[in-house]
């Protein structure tokens, strides 16, 4: 959602804060602004509806901006349309004040009435321009910026991360955070400090870290932090020392992000599985977590909680959690889970999964587990997010590096992997898997990012090609079974939120109960078939498909020559254990849905109105 970038220090924030807000382009807005100040020049605000090239453009012509202390902000609209006006940051009625907010002011009609009344007047339709006149009136009567933002923050209702900016007391920004609008950063540096949604803004300028959590408030100058509830006890916290490293967030040689990112998976997987992996002792380590063995035996049911991409890993987690560690486990969307009193007890977990451990209906299904007592444990990539802290069970990182492409994907293929050691080290737990049977299950894992490596490269020349065939399709239908069921429904999601071809994921069974009725000689159908249980099953799917007209490309085992008499087209995939098929049946889908995608000219690491991460309601 919205990006937050602020500065105070020696250098030009302009340059700094540009730079930051350029580090946070994946996240994906639709317009951005930055506010500037020094002590000749004043307050220098400019902003810009589009890409961040506008906005420099805008400052390197129209407007130019320098001075030691600044924010900048990109926005991803929710109150009022794509406009100038609204592009934060927002100015209070006298001009004083500025404010940039990630998230949303749920009261801010009421709010705004009274300021109405009161005779303010509004430039633009934006909640966060009530903010800033809220803070404001607060400024006039406690001569504190500090205080102001407390007691403003006090009014509002929802999710908000704010950093706000005086010209009365311009060594200074308040940055503070109410709820999961997303995360609050601050970088702390050697005579300047910084503050930002996300740590890749900042992490060129320093890898020491302090992280806001919920109702905290921070006032930021040049040499020190100081951090306090919004209730005003003040807050002892250490900077964490980040290890992420920026080079990792480059895009090389690629032509997209999503691009490297698909072909980084073998290396992903083989530092999810890093130092988790006893193949001689037939054992499974991970090192974060925190629940011992008794609390792992203690888990009779396990909630799996997520959203999009990572919704369809809890999916298939499902199937192995159930099958290796024999626990039931239910999966829900957290904007679901969140607001239908699910039933918890003591013996349930609550296993979340998010790549950036910052979304926030995500957020709020761990604060509901931890306001019931019941554990969680997060299967997480970004370090020392809020899920990752949230979890006292400990997070599960995925080590995948930074994901910068807004569609998920090695993020994706490592929650498989991750979370299918937490099955095993479950079992483990519960003494349902000795070391004999163990071995075997890690030894299908040590040679998974190998044969991904070969899926990859076997598949991509195929992908391209068929891609001439199908990229002017405008519907396409994904068929999988059992744990493949779920890759279907990612294969779906990857088409349709890069190259806009509408497409849909089905349980292959389900077809003739409805989907069936779509099937023409127009309609390109992707049947995941691997050689399994059911396989036999989604060879008559496919029979079915063909009998009506439809386009079928297969995703088929490695030796299968009864497929490829039936399918007009068939990808191939190495032999692995049936339950670990998914991380090796997408590969081919992203490839294609990328190929796709680039084909009809689409902005594939910035897809229309998608954000990376997804900070509001
Ligand atoms: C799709 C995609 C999204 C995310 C979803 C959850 O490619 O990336 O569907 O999976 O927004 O995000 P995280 O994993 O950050 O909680």
């Amino acid at each position: 959602m919205c990006g937050i970038v602020g500065y105070v220090g020696l250098g030009n924030a302009t340059d700094i804060v540009v730079n930051g807000l350029q580090r946070l382009e994946y996240r994906g807005y639709d317009s951005a602004g930055i506010a500037v100040y020094d002590q000749d020049l004043g307050l220098q605000i400019c902003r810009s509806i589009g890409k961040l090239g506008m906005l420099v453009a805008r400052l390197q012509h129209d407007c130019p901006a320098q001075g030691p202390v600044g924010l900048g902000h990109t926005r991803w609209a929710t109150h009022g349309g794509v406009t100038e006006d609204n592009a934060h940051p927002h100015r209070d009625q006298d001009g004083t004040i500025v404010v940039i907010q990630n998230g949303i002011v749920e009261n801010y009609l009421e709010l705004k009435g009274r300021l109405l009344e009161q005779g303010h007047s509004f430039k633009s339709q934006t909640d966060t321009e009530v903010i800033a006149h809220l803070v404001g009136v607060h400024y006039r009567e406690t001569q504190s910026l500090e205080q102001a933002v407390r007691r403003t923050l006090g009014e509002l209702r929802g999710g908000n991360a704010v950093v706000a900016f005086s010209v009365n007391e311009p060594d200074r920004l308040v940055a503070a955070r109410l709820g999961n609008a997303g995360g609050v950063v601050i970088g702390v540096g050697d005579g300047e400090n910084f503050v930002a949604s996300d740590m890749p803004a900042i992490l060129d300028h320093t890898r020491e870290m302090l992280f806001l959590e919920n109702r905290e408030l921070a006032i930021i100058t040049r040499d020190a932090v100081q951090i306090s509830t919004l209730e005003g006890t003040p807050v002892q916290r250490v900077p964490t020392h980040m290890s992420w490293d920026p080079v990792a967030a480059a895009k090389g040689d690629y032509k997209h992000f999503m691009q490297k990112e698909i072909y980084e998976q073998p290396r992903a997987l083989m530092d999810v599985l890093r130092g988790r992996i006893d193949q001689e002792g037939g054992m499974v380590h991970l090192e974060d977590l925190k629940l011992d063995d008794d609390a792992l035996r203690q888990i009779d049911r396990i909630y799996a909680v997520a959203c999009g991409t990572a919704w369809h890993a809890a999916l298939v987690g499902k199937f192995m959690l159930e099958t290796l560690a024999q626990v039931r486990v239910d999966v829900d969307y957290a904007s679901e889970f969140r607001y239908r009193q699910p039933l918890l007890d003591q013996r349930t977990l609550l296993l979340t999964f998010t790549q950036s451990g910052e979304t926030v209906d995500t957020l709020a299904a761990m604060e509901e587990a931890r306001d019931q007592h019941v554990h969680s444990v997060a299967i997480v990539n970004a370090i020392g997010s809020q899920a990752a802290r949230l979890a006292d069970g400990g997070p599960i990182y995925l080590h995948a590096g930074p994901e910068i492409g807004v569609a998920s994907t090695k993020c994706f293929t490592n929650m498989l992997v991750a979370c299918y050691l937490f099955a095993l080290r479950i079992a483990q737990a519960r003494g349902l898997m000795p070391p004999a049977p163990m071995r075997e299950h890690l030894q299908a894992l040590i040679e998974l990012p190998g044969k991904a490596a070969q899926v990859l490269e076997q598949a991509a020349a195929q992908c391209e090609e068929l891609t001439e065939y199908y990229y002017h399709a405008s519907d396409a239908l994904y068929l999988g079974r059992q744990v493949n069921y779920p890759i279907a429904l990612e294969g779906a999601l990857k088409l349709k939120e890069i190259s806009y071809i509408h497409a849909e994921g089905y349980p292959a069974g389900e077809m003739k109960h409805g989907p069936i009725a779509l099937i023409d000689d127009s309609l390109p159908v992707l049947c995941i078939a691997p050689r399994d249980g059911i396989y036999e099953k989604m060879l008559s799917n496919v029979e079915q498909v063909k009998a009506r007209g439809g386009h079928v490309i297969a995703i088929a085992s490695e030796g299968d020559t009864l497929l490829p008499t039936k399918a007009d087209h068939v990808i191939f995939i190495p032999e692995t254990i049936p339950l670990l098929t998914p991380v090796l049946t997408v590969l081919p889908l992203q490839l294609l849905s990328y190929y796709i995608a680039v084909r009809r000219g689409c902005d594939v690491d910035q897809p229309r109105n998608l954000a990376k991460s997804v900070t509001v309601e």
